[in-house]
């Protein structure tokens, strides 16, 4: 009787192995030979790729990790078939070139990485369709131009970055990001901010556009703000704060306590006192102070 079953189990233990081996198999085999497919997740990281690998499996899959490759283009409908995916890595990929219609099919993507690539423009409706994005990462590449649709249609974009470009935006393109939270776009060549840049902005909690080269905002520069609380301005070279652009700060969020606002050389300007008391100029003034202010993270800023 015993020997009976543990025959059968054994038989069945057997049975389920072989299973398993052949399943183990078949996703091996949908798995491209450059990459490491795990349920939800594929890594094709570091291989020197020059195009998406194809015959990734598109069923259940979830992040995509394509960093460290040498892309150049990333061409049309290189994703249609990745309906499921959440999150997309392409940095690190060389990419100078996105083409119109690259996201096309990402109905559900909520993270997209193009950081430290070479792209020297953006233009067209490149992020059309990607309604549920909620982070976008364009850092560290050598963008010049944002043209003014070029976020169109980025409902629910709460994170957007593009420090570490060459940006010397006059099209006010961040406008009709409505849910937008935090914007960086430190380290550019913005020379000015126009009047209503940021208008549609109600959310917008953090703005950083330390390390430009801006000389002056225009009024209405920072109009629509309400929810701003955290606003970084410093190693620029502003010599005036004046008239509007004044007004439209003490009237946003800012003036309330636990507000910040970060400013470094600007003589002259005499903040209101319910401003004055959260905001210290003379903090950063010298030079190593600057530095330290311009290194610091948004959670170091907050403590004090
Ligand atoms: C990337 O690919 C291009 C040609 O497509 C080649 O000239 C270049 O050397 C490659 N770079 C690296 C780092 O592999
Ligand atoms: C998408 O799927 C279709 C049909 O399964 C296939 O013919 C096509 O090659 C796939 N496209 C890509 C880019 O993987
Ligand atoms: C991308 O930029 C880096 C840094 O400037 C440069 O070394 C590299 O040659 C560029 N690659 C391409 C493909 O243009
Ligand atoms: C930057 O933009 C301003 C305003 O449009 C323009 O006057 C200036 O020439 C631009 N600078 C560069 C370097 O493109
Ligand atoms: C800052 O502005 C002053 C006055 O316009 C100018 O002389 C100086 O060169 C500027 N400095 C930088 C770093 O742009
Ligand atoms: C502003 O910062 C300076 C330098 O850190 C400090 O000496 C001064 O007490 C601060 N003023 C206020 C009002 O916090």
């Amino acid at each position: 009787m015993t020997l009976c079953c543990a025959f059968r189990w054994s038989a069945v233990v057997l049975m389920l192995t072989c299973l398993s081996g052949l399943s183990g198999a078949d996703r091996r085999a949908a798995c491209p030979q450059a990459c490491n497919c795990f349920p939800g997740t594929v890594f094709c990281s570091n291989r020197r790729l020059k195009a998406v690998p194809k015959g990734i499996p598109p069923s259940g899959m979830q992040r995509l990790y394509l960093d460290g490759n040498n892309l150049t283009l990333v061409p049309a409908r290189a994703f249609l078939n990745y309906t499921e995916l959440t999150n997309l890595d392409l940095s690190n990929s060389f990419i100078k070139n996105m083409e119109e219609g690259a996201f096309m099919g990402l109905n559900n993507l909520r993270s997209l990485k193009v950081n430290n690539n070479n792209m020297t423009t953006l233009r067209g409706s490149i992020f059309q369709g990607l309604y549920l994005l909620k982070s976008l990462n364009l850092k560290t590449n050598k963008l010049v131009d944002i043209f003014p649709e070029v976020f169109q249609g980025l409902y629910n974009l709460e994170h957007l970055y593009v420090s570490e470009n060459l940006v010397n935006v006059s099209t006010r393109p961040f406008r009709h990001l409505g849910n937008l939270r935090y914007l960086e776009i430190k380290e550019n060549s913005l020379k000015t901010l126009q009047g209503y840049s940021f208008q549609d902005l109600r959310g917008l909690y953090s703005l950083d556009v330390r390390a430009n080269d801006l000389q002056n905002l225009e009024d209405y520069a920072f109009f629509g703000l309400n929810s701003l609380r955290n606003l970084y301005l410093s190693d620029n070279n502003l010599t005036t704060l004046g008239g509007e652009v004044l007004r439209t700060i003490t009237m946003s969020a800012l003036s309330e306590p636990g507000s910040h606002l970060y400013q470094v050389n600007t003589p002259g300007v005499d903040l209101p006192k319910h401003l004055s008391s959260h905001t210290n100029l003379s903090h950063y003034s010298s030079n190593s102070d600057v530095e330290a202010d311009t290194r610091s993270t948004i959670g170091l800023i907050d403590k004090d």
